[in-house]
């Protein structure tokens, strides 16, 4: 009913608003039937390919028991377990999977490299992260927010704050312009989404009504909004190296209590894609800890802690939402 069926899942620019409200109400829908225990399986023999050249926990972890939920089985190639890209060319591995498999996801750094499957696959591809996309996380955050507001998605505001050029910043952007909500990108100008996907959300918003600002203006850009969002300040594939800049440009991003009060809505709820470096308890967290002297990075514990975070609320919903995503395109 979607027209998803056999489509690929590459970015949110490739739906339209219409799909991706149907994609909203199908998370819901599948979501209530496992937590009341009577899904029904619509996988039931399909098999489907996991491809991981970045790490995950969340995104492996959701694919596959979704798969499992509706009845399809998986193989995970983690970074070292098949050629792609290495010994065979992208598009030489993705005719042979497509021959084997019925859906192929992929996790990695070009944009390029999932189109490239898609167009040689044959069957659907899903994008479970590139640098310029988190397709099935930006899926995840809209039932998030919806779940958590009781407003139409058209009077919902939001606000992403930290390295917006890459996956999430721009993911979020499309997201907030495909919904119709009030998005804003709250970075320095340095780390602001690139003028293509800026006009191209903003032509979408001129379709849907949505309001988008993109503003180095922390007060202008959180005042009045329900939704605050970050990500990690270096994202993975970056080199160490760049550290010491991120935290120079970022520092006065940080969600902290201050920040949420300068929202000015005593209910704003804080969401986060993970992982999350709130504390010292991660490697990363440590490293910078010894050469800054930072105990506080992107988030502070205070707020990861909060009544006011959703973090494990939109975790679950990875499932939920992935689960969709397959059950739309494959079903
Ligand atoms: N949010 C997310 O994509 O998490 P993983 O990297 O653990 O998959
Ligand atoms: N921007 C982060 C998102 C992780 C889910 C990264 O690309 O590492």
């Amino acid at each position: 009913a979607l027209g998803l069926s056999g489509r690929s899942f590459l970015k949110e620019l490739d739906l339209t608003p219409e799909q991706w409200r149907g994609l909203v109400d199908l998370t819901l829908e599948l979501k209530a039937e496992r937590r009341e225990r009577r899904e029904t399986p619509r996988l039931t023999g399909r098999s489907i390919a996991l491809i991981f050249e970045k790490t995950s926990t969340r995104t492996r972890c959701a694919f596959e028991v979704a798969a499992y939920d509706q009845g399809a089985h998986v193989t995970v190639l983690d970074p070292s377990g098949s050629q792609i890209g290495h010994k065979e060319s992208v598009a030489d591995t993705a005719r042979v999977l497509g021959r084997f498999y019925d859906g192929i996801e992929y996790r990695g750094t070009a944009q390029e490299t999932v189109e490239t499957l898609a167009q040689h696959a044959g069957v659907p591809v899903w994008n479970g992260l590139t640098d310029d996309w988190h397709p099935t996380q930006a899926l995840c955050d809209a039932v998030t927010m919806l779940e958590h507001t009781t407003k139409p998605a058209e009077q919902v505001a939001f606000a992403y704050l930290g390295d917006a050029r890459f996956n999430m910043g721009n993911s979020l952007l499309v997201l907030g312009a495909l919904m119709g909500m009030d998005v804003r990108i709250v970075a320095p100008a340095q780390l602001q989404p690139r003028a293509e996907v800026q006009e191209q959300a903003r032509a979408l918003a001129a379709r849907t009504g949505a309001r988008v600002t993109v503003t180095d203006d922390v007060a202008v850009g959180v005042e009045g909004v329900d939704f605050v969002h970050t990500d990690v300040w270096v994202s993975m594939g970056e080199p160490k190296e760049v550290w010491a800049e991120r935290i120079a440009l970022l520092t006065p991003y940080r969600v902290d209590r201050a920040l949420l009060e300068a929202t000015g809505n005593p209910d704003v709820r804080f969401l986060h894609c993970l992982p999350a470096y709130h504390d010292l308890g991660t490697q990363v967290g440590r490293d910078v800890h010894e050469q800054f002297g930072l105990t506080e990075l992107e988030v502070t514990d205070e707020v990861f802690e909060s009544a006011a975070s959703l973090v494990f609320d939109q975790a679950e919903n990875r499932l939920h939402s992935i689960k969709a995503v397959l059950v739309a395109t494959l079903g």
